[in-house]
């Protein structure tokens, strides 16, 4: 038997139960609370011999412990297969040390849930000076999947102009590349100095070619904003008609969305990896689904 748990008040819960639906395995709630002095506990209602559990990494301090004790007390209980689902995967962009003495955090948190989890699936993680999502997570089953398609869906659902696709450094090519093929759109790819956590230099080539078009920046994630916001200032000075964003994961909070809509952008299309405090996100549950049917026993 299979079942999906899903930690209770981390706003993921919702998205958990699409999962639930999709695959047909029951859905669990894991309490968790915390004592006067900060420490954290976790209580998982039972374990099916395969569990699922579904957990966004956004704000990852508090919620790596709570997972790290999930799993332990689902072993606990006998679980013999813990697959964690993580549709937005903590401290990626972390993969080696910047400057003397820093952590390479990506290293540290791929070993720590390698312990405990017989498989990791996430979505499109950013990976870059690390091959593979494997490399991450030695000795356990890995998968990364694309919110690509996705996306690229939600842009021929539109009756819009066909629009311009800009990426805003190098790593976002492989992104863009794949929301522009089923439409076969056109594709530009900026080049992105980052000065600091929010100060980045965006050098836009091309941008004859933005005057009087629909542009579409396209990301993997939306943090401070920084990259989108300066990319969009860009966009308008060059004459685009209007400028949207679309990204994987928005880890954007309110004064962010604000900043990008004074910047010019007046659409922001994302995933439900991450719980969102307004507007709709496109639901990542058929993705996992696809990826979890080995793990459904028949
Ligand atoms: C970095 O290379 C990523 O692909 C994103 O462009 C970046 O993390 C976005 O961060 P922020 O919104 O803080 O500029």
């Amino acid at each position: 038997m299979t079942m999906v748990l899903a930690l209770s008040g981390d706003g993921t819960f919702a998205a958990a139960k699409r999962l639930a639906k999709l695959i047909g395995t029951p859905l669990g709630k894991i309490e968790a609370r915390r004592f006067p002095d900060g420490e954290s506990l976790v209580r998982v209602p039972c374990a099916a011999p395969t569990t699922i559990l579904y957990g966004s990494l956004d704000h990852p301090d508090d919620k790596l412990v709570r997972l790290l004790f999930a799993a332990a007390a689902l072993r606990d209980l006998g679980a013999r297969r813990i697959v964690l689902v993580a549709p937005y995967l903590c401290y990626m962009r972390q993969d080696v040390a910047f400057h003397e003495g820093e952590a390479v955090s990506q290293r540290v948190i791929g070993h720590l849930l390698a312990e405990r989890f017989d498989r990791v699936i996430t979505v499109d993680p950013h990976l870059h000076r690390v091959a593979t999502l494997s490399d991450v997570f030695p000795g356990i089953e890995a998968d990364t999947l694309t919110a690509a398609t996705l996306l690229a869906e939600a842009l021929a659902r539109d009756r819009g102009p066909a629009p311009l696709l800009i990426g805003p450094d190098a790593e976002s090519r492989q992104w863009i590349e794949e929301v522009a093929r089923p439409q076969n759109l056109d594709t530009i790819v900026a080049k992105k100095v980052r000065r600091g956590d929010r100060e980045v230099d965006i050098d836009l080539p091309a941008t004859g070619r933005v005057k009087g078009r629909r542009v579409v920046m396209v990301d993997d994630v939306i943090s401070s904003g920084a990259t989108l916001i300066a990319l969009a200032r860009l966009l308008k000075r060059a004459g685009a008609a209007s400028v949207e964003a679309m990204a994987t994961h928005d880890l954007a909070i309110r004064e962010t969305v604000g900043a990008l809509r004074s910047a010019g952008v007046t659409r922001l299309t994302v995933t439900d990896s991450i719980p969102r405090n307004e507007g709709t996100a496109i639901a990542l549950a058929p993705l996992f689904a696809e990826s979890l049917e080995k793990e459904i026993a028949p």
